[in-house]
């Protein structure tokens, strides 16, 4: 039974994993249509130092925002900045430091944010990890629910007034949240969110992305209701070739390197449903979505269930010491 309990999440995932690999065999991924100028507007990427995240902060730079990385490796932040520089002759891009593993350095990155009086347009919520065996974030929570799920939970819900002050009408601000098709595979157990039964590290990434979807239809049920100028949508990035598999075991990682030339979207390729999200006029003024390749595709079926959605919201909001009212 506890064997069972281990596998199966692996199974699943590889099974979701070999799925999408077929897919890109045929369609790698769909180029970016020609996207507006957003000169002045401010944008923050979590995770936005490697892989998918570095090509999104790039290419908002490029499009003339604002760019905030947000990130837990100082060194790493910076050079990723001078990078952008570099690459993009645009100035206006700089780091912020924040670890996702811990809720005080999340609200001192939004302290610090606060402090400099900005505007926020939008805001890419893409750090995360895989495959890490069992453990506990600074607060006590199991490692992917904590990183990838409870702390992008903790820093909308704090960023959100400003996003409410900064979007428009025409410009409605952004909320850009990373998942995977992982979440496929995924179940939200409210009795043990820690996947403190039984752990699984396959079935532990699988439920905080499935979380993310549950989230971000949530917040924007939340904020039709209230009128906000803010929409929210949900990303998949397809199976994308960064350093998110350095956990893979021999097997997988011999696969990866024979395979992935050919399978493996580049990072630059995996981060253009992110940067399409965050910045196209097809999208403006509309949230609740899942998308894939730049297209609005259905997620899940669990993901719907309203019920689940607010369960989880309440959970996370006494698990992140906030009011229940967004
Ligand atoms: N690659 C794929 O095939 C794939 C597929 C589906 C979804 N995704 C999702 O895409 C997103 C980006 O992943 P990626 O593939 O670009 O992986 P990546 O290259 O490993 O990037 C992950 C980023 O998250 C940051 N991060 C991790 N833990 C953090 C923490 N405690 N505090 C702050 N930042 C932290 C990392 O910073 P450090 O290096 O400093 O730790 C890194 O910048 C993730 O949410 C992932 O789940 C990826
Ligand atoms: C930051 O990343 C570099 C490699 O990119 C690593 O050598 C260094 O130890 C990291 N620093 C911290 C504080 O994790």
């Amino acid at each position: 039974m506890r064997l069972l309990q281990i596998i199966m999440p692996v199974l699943r995932n590889y099974y979701i994993a070999m799925t999408v690999l077929l897919q890109q065999l045929f369609r790698r991924s769909s180029p970016l249509p020609v996207l507006p100028q957003r000169n002045g507007k401010v944008a923050i990427v979590t995770g936005g130092a490697r892989g998918i995240g570095f090509h999104t902060a790039k290419h908002l730079a490029r499009l003339g925002m604002h760019v905030i990385i947000v990130g837990n490796n100082e060194s790493d932040g910076r050079q990723a900045v001078t990078r952008i520089q570099q690459d993009t002759l645009h100035e206006k891009v700089e780091f912020l430091f924040c670890d996702l593993a811990s809720m005080k350095s999340i609200r001192n990155c939004v302290r610090n944010f606060k402090a400099k009086n900005l505007d926020l347009h939008v805001l890419v919520n893409n750090a995360g990890v895989m495959l890490e065996p069992e453990g506990k974030t600074e607060d006590g929570f199991e490692k992917h629910f904590g990183i990838n799920y409870l702390s992008h939970f903790l820093l909308t819900r704090l960023l959100l007034d400003t996003l409410r002050k900064s979007g428009t009408n025409d410009f409605n601000a952004r909320v850009v949240t990373v998942s995977s098709a992982t979440h496929f595979t995924g179940k939200v157990n409210l009795e043990d969110l820690q996947s403190s039964h039984c752990y699984s590290s396959h079935g532990a990434y699988a439920q905080s992305k499935l979380a993310l979807v549950l989230f971000t239809y949530h917040l924007q049920h939340l904020l039709t209701v209230d009128g906000s100028y803010v929409t929210a949508n949900v990303v998949d990035p397809g199976v994308v070739n960064t350093d998110l598999y350095k956990n893979l075991c021999y097997l997988g990682s011999f696969l990866k390197w024979m395979t992935g030339w050919l399978l493996l979207k580049s990072a630059e390729e995996g981060a253009s449903t992110s940067i399409y999200s965050s910045v196209s006029p097809d999208l403006e003024g509309i949230g609740g979505c899942y998308l894939y390749n730049g297209e609005r595709i259905k997620s899940a079926d669990v993901s719907y269930n309203i019920e689940l959605q607010k369960k989880l919201w309440t959970e996370s909001c006494k698990m992140a010491v906030l009011p229940v009212s967004s």
